[in-house]
């Protein structure tokens, strides 16, 4: 295998919880510039061993709790990742990198963030670098708490970061907690496929592959201390997106045409639920020249075709400890 980045060494600090897993990193796990390693970013002793083994020169923090229903369920483990994990990345770097004499320009901490961080909007309006930040469930608390202890750092310690706001994400090797995933696996499965309400709600969705485009260009180009707000311009309500994906599957599998529908089930809402997220990438778009290369419906139709052809993937994440956490969030429901 070609290795992406051949100029570059990574280390990949991963706790491997329940949604991270070793089978998504097979196309890189012998890349000559690649290294493992299972740990916390918490864990204060083992990052510090590890800027002392490294010259690093960049940190790419993506390591999050990321599901909004788990942080509704049980907020303290978002609190220890998403705030100190974050807080723990930030002293060790700020003092490992206190004397950035040998080319100061080179070193970046690049936090990876959510737009859900702004809150909640109605059915006019977009977020913008400059929305004022109003988080609404303990997952996104936990995520503008960690914002706000980037921009302090910057501001405190003159550490050279970068922040980017994203919006829902989808695409391959999403673990089935998120809807999209889940979507697909109901149907093939022919099992309810569970929509909060009325389904009125409305997200905004960005293909991973456009994501770390967007990562590794404001990595690169972007200014250091700036924020970056990256969206896919692909509004749906949930229930239109579900008729989309359900459609997919049925042509994928050679169904009968909006056979699967019938499996839509509306189930009791999410408390606090958000109603729409939208995101202008100007700032983006202009000052960096990314734009979003996925459809909607280019990018739904390669992600329900990637899951259904790699379904001994979704067996082995739809393990027994799944199967309770399902049965925990929507048999009550
Ligand atoms: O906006 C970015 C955020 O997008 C990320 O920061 C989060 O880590 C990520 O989880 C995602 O948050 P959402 O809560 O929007 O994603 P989720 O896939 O859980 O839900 C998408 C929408 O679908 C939301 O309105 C809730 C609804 N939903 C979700 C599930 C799992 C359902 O109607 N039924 C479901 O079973």
């Amino acid at each position: 295998m070609v290795p992406r980045f051949p100029d570059v060494s990574f280390v990949n600090l991963d706790k491997l919880t329940y949604a991270g897993n070793l089978l998504n990193l097979t196309d890189i796990e012998n890349a000559h510039n690649y290294k493992f390693v299972h740990g916390d970013i918490a864990d204060g002793d083992l990052v510090q061993r590890l800027f002392d083994e490294h010259v690093f020169t960049t940190v790419v923090h993506f390591a999050a709790e990321s599901h909004v229903d788990r942080s509704i369920m049980a907020p303290l483990a978002f609190v220890k990742t998403n705030v100190i994990g974050t807080a723990m990345l930030l002293e060790t770097a700020r003092h490992a990198w206190a004397d950035r004499a040998e080319d100061p320009a080179r070193y970046r901490f690049f936090h990876v963030s959510t737009d859900e961080v702004f809150g909640s909007l109605d059915d006019e309006g977009m977020f913008s670098e400059s929305t004022p930040y109003d988080p609404r469930s303990p997952y996104s608390a936990s995520k503008a708490s960690s914002d706000h202890f980037v921009r302090a750092y910057a501001h405190t310690y003159d550490l050279p970061v970068l922040i980017s706001n994203c919006s829902n994400n989808y695409g391959p090797f999403q673990f089935p907690e998120k809807l999209i995933p889940l979507v697909i696996l109901n149907a093939l499965h022919e099992r309810p496929v569970p929509i909060y309400g009325k389904g009125e709600n409305v997200r905004d969705w960005l293909h991973v592959h456009d994501h770390c485009d967007a990562i590794n260009l404001i990595l690169r180009e972007g200014t250091p201390g700036d924020t970056y707000l990256v969206g896919g311009n692909n509004e749906r309500t949930n229930l239109d997106l579900v008729k989309l994906l359900l459609d997919l599957v049925d042509e994928t599998l050679g169904r009968s045409p909006e056979s699967s529908r019938e499996l839509i089930t509306f189930v009791k809402d999410r408390a606090g639920h958000d109603f729409r997220y939208a995101i202008d990438a100007s700032h983006l778009m202009d000052d960096l020249g990314w734009s979003p290369s996925y459809s909607l419906e280019t990018g739904m139709r390669a992600t329900v075709e990637w899951y259904l052809a790699h379904q001994d993937w979704l067996n082995a994440v739809s393990d027994a400890s799944y199967r309770d956490y399902y049965a925990q969030q929507y048999e009550q429901r």
